[in-house]
C-alpha cells in the first residue's frame, strides 16, 4: 500500500459506454494505461504451500491459462458489465463458445430442441454432432411456439436459437420460448451475434446463456477470433467452467486483449453502422431488380412488431433477393468495389455474401428454402465507410444485373 493508492472504481456504478472504456481493467504494479497483455501460460508461487492453496482455492489466484488469465479475465469481466450477466467465460471461437454452451448442459439420453435457422456450424453441433453422444435434437420452426411446445420432452435439458438470424434477419420470440422451455425446467440458449449486445439483450428477455462469436462486431475490425458464454453465476459454474478448465476451448490472451480494445469502440460502431445499415435498406427497397429487402428496423420486415418490442436497433446486417437468382446475384456481388466478398460479419469493411452457396452451401436445396434462403440471396454487412459510397457501390451492382 502507498499514501497515494486510491479506491478501485466500481464500474457498477457506470453507464454502459464508460464500462466498455474502463470495465475489467486491473491494472499491474506499473500504472499502464492500456490493458496489460500478459502473454503467459502460466503462473509462479511463492512457496509449496501457495500453490497447493490455489489448487484448493484457499489461495486466490491464477494457476493456468487454459482456465484462468488476468487480461482475459478483464474481457470477461467487460463482457459480463455489458451484457448484464453475473458470469462470463471466454472462448477461443464463437463455434467453441456455442459447442460449450451446449455440451456443458447435456449427457447421453438427454434432448436438446433448436431452431431451424441456425448458422450451418451450429446446426451441425445440434443435428449431428449431439446425436454422436446420445443426445437426441429436434428442430422446429422458430416462429411457431406451438412447435416448441410440442417438441418438449421430460429429458429436454436445453433450447437454442439466434435472433435475428442468419442470413435472412428473421426475429423470434425470446421471451415467449423462454417461457415455453422453462415450463419443463429446460434452459434457453441465445446467439446473439445478429443483433449484438448494443441492441438485444437476452438475458433481460429471459434466456439462461447468451453466446457470442467475438469475431464479429466485437473485434469488429476482422483482426482475430473468439468467443463468450455468459449468464447467471450459477449457470456458469455448473456448466460452463468445469467444461473449458477440462476440454480447453480458451481464449488466447493476446485475442482477449484485441477484443478489449474493440470493446471501447463497440457503441461508436454499432450506431455508425445501424445509422448505414438503415440507409441502404432503404435504398435497396426502393430499387426495382431486387425482389425484398430484410431488414428488422424497416416495418416491411415480416415481424416487426416483435423486432421494435425486442430489440433497441434495426441491425447492421442486411438481407436482399436479387431477382433472376443465383446468377445475377453474383452478376450483382462480383460488380461490387468497395463491399468486399467475405462470409464475415460485423467488420468496420462491408462484407457481403451469396449463403446458398457459402455459409449454407452444405444445406440441401429444401432445407435451405425452409429456412427462406433462396438462390438469390444475398447477406450484407454494414461496415464503416460513408453510406454514400456504400450507396454508389450498390448502384454499380445493380447497374451489372
Ligand atoms: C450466428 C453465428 N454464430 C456463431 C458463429 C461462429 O463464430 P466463429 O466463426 O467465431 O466460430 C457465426 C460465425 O459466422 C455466426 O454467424
Amino acid at each position: 500500500m502507498s499514501a497515494y493508492d486510491r479506491p478501485a472504481l466500481d464500474p457498477k456504478n457506470l453507464r454502459p459506454r464508460t464500462q466498455l472504456v474502463h470495465g475489467g481493467s486491473a491494472r499491474s504494479g506499473f500504472g499502464e494505461t492500456s490493458e496489460a497483455l500478459f502473454l503467459t501460460q502460466g503462473f509462479v508461487y511463492n512457496s509449496a504451500e501457495q500453490a497447493a492453496g490455489r489448487f484448493t482455492g484457499e489461495d486466490e489466484g491464477f494457476q493456468y491459462s487454459r482456465f484462468g488469465n488476468p487480461t482475459v479475465a478483464m474481457f470477461e469481466e467487460r463482457m459480463a458489465l455489458l451484457e448484464g450477466a453475473e458470469a462470463a467465460r471466454a472462448t477461443a471461437t464463437g463455434m467453441a463458445a456455442v459447442t460449450t454452451a451446449l455440451m456443458g448442459q447435456v449427457k447421453a439420453g438427454d434432448h436438446v430442441v433448436a431452431s431451424r435457422a441456425l448458422f450451418g456450424s451450429c446446426l451441425y453441433i445440434v443435428q449431428d454432432l449431439l446425436p454422436r453422444f446420445g443426445v437426441e435434437s429436434t428442430l422446429v420452426d422458430g416462429h411457431d411456439l406451438a412447435q416448441w411446445k410440442a417438441a418438449l420432452r421430460p429429458n429436454t435439458k436445453t433450447a437454442f436459437l439466434e435472433s435475428p438470424t442468419n442470413p435472412n434477419l428473421s426475429v423470434l420470440d425470446i421471451s415467449g420460448i423462454a417461457e415455453i422451455v422453462h415450463s419443463v425446467g429446460a434452459t434457453l440458449v441465445v446467439d446473439n451475434v445478429f443483433a449484438t449486445p448494443m441492441m438485444q439483450k437476452p438475458l433481460e428477455l429471459g434466456a439462461d446463456c447468451v453466446v457470442y462469436s467475438a469475431t464479429k462486431h466485437i473485434d469488429g475490425q476482422g483482426r482475430c477470433l473468439g468467443g463468450v458464454v455468459l449468464g447467471s453465476k450459477a449457470f456458469i459454474d455448473t456448466h460452463i467452467q468445469v467444461y473449458i478448465r477440462q476440454t480447453g476451448p480458451s481464449l488466447s490472451p493476446f485475442n482477449a486483449w484485441v477484443l478489449l480494445k474493440g470493446l471501447e469502440t463497440l457503441p461508436l460502431r454499432i450506431a455508425q453502422q445501424q445509422d448505414s445499415a438503415a440507409k441502404l435498406a432503404d435504398f435497396l427497397a426502393s430499387e426495382p431488380k431486387i425482389s425484398r429487402v430484410f431488414y428488422p428496423g424497416r416495418a416491411d420486415h415480416p415481424q416487426a412488431e416483435l423486432a421494435r418490442r425486442q430489440m433497441k436497433g434495426g441491425s447492421t446486417m442486411i438481407a436482399l433477393e436479387v431477382k433472376g437468382g443465383q446468377a445475377e446475384a453474383f452478376r450483382f456481388s462480383n460488380a461490387l468495389e468497395v463491399i468486399k466478398i467475405s462470409n464475415n460479419l460485423g467488420d468496420a469493411k462491408s462484407l457481403i455474401t451469396h449463403p446458398s452457396t457459402t455459409t449454407h452451401q452444405r444445406l440441401t436445396e429444401e432445407a435451405r428454402l425452409a429456412v427462406g434462403v433462396t438462390q438469390g440471396m444475398l447477406r450484407l454487412s454494414v461496415g464503416l465507410e460513408d453510406a454514400d459510397d456504400l450507396i454508389d457501390d450498390l448502384k454499380r451492382g445493380l447497374a451489372a444485373v
